[in-house]
């Protein structure tokens, strides 16, 4: 494993949450609510749909029919029916992978909707990779920081992708999406956690591993999931008894950063 993979498989597996704070913690703190990520009807402008849907077109066109999407780790499905939205669209298809099965049936619902022709695969992604298939572009967005081992995940998000036309296009913050709690951590469990994975660490193992300069661009979006004392509690592995401590605690920490980066690349 080179340096980089390593990098990121240090400080991200320095985000754990230690075993008996784990034990003790009321409710599973990684799970995501399926209800914070239906895609909103009218998808937001920004650089990772504009990449998608140039990549799109361009695949449609190249092969004279619509394109397919992949979205790995689609949650609701927000990167592929942003891709896909408005008609007249160069998106015939889009599949949605996500080892969370609520979250693809906000997908599955949010596709009937809208009218646009769905597939689904539950399970693990890398472990799904050849049931979910080769597809003109692959969209991956909010999932690296929730990856240890980045290079089994990236290689085959890279192999989704088909030759021609399209392309690849990750979503991710600048850092860890907790990050921001990190001074609450110390504070109510003295926790101390190192530096965030970062994502210039991940276009550095698309480097190293894969030999991928991808574009690269920054953006600034607004907030999008709670984050209010009961979401945080939740997240500190801490019980609704102490969600009056952890609102105060709140006032002390800089707020959730809002920039985002994109990652473009085509095979
Ligand atoms: C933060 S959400 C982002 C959802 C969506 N991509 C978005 O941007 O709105 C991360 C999603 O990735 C899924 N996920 C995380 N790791 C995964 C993996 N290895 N394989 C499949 N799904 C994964 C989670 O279940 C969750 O639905």
């Amino acid at each position: 494993m080179g340096v980089a993979a390593q990098r990121w498989r240090d400080r991200q597996a320095a985000r754990g949450i230690p075993e008996e704070i784990l034990r003790s913690a009321p409710a599973d703190p990684w799970t995501h609510s399926a209800a914070d990520f239906a895609p909103p009807a009218e998808p937001a402008d920004t650089p990772s749909r504009a990449a998608a849907r140039a990549l799109a077109e361009r695949a449609a066109a190249w092969s004279c029919a619509g394109a397919s999407v992949l979205d790995v780790g689609c949650g609701g499905g927000d990167a592929a029916f942003a891709a896909a939205l408005p008609d007249p669209s160069p998106v015939a298809r889009v599949v949605g992978v996500d080892r969370q099965a609520d979250m693809l049936a906000v997908f599955t619902a949010a596709a009937r909707e809208r009218g646009i022709p769905h597939g689904t695969v539950q399970g693990s992604w890398p472990d799904i990779a050849g049931e979910a298939g080769r597809h003109d572009v692959v969209v991956c967005h909010h999932v690296l920081h929730n990856v240890v081992e980045l290079p089994p995940f990236l290689a085959p998000l890279h192999a989704a992708a088909r030759g021609g036309a399209g392309g690849v296009v990750i979503e991710m913050l600048p850092e860890h999406p907790m990050a921001w709690l990190d001074p609450l951590w110390a504070r109510f469990h003295d926790l101390h956690r190192p530096p965030s994975a970062t994502a210039d660490d991940a276009v550095a193992v698309l480097r190293e591993e894969l030999g991928i300069e991808p574009e690269v661009r920054h953006w600034e979006r607004d907030r999008r999931l709670p984050h209010d004392a009961e979401w945080v509690a939740r997240r500190l592995c801490l019980p609704a008894s102490r969600i009056t401590e952890v609102d105060a605690a709140l006032g002390d920490v800089p707020p959730r950063r809002t920039d985002v980066v994109t990652l473009v690349w085509s095979p």
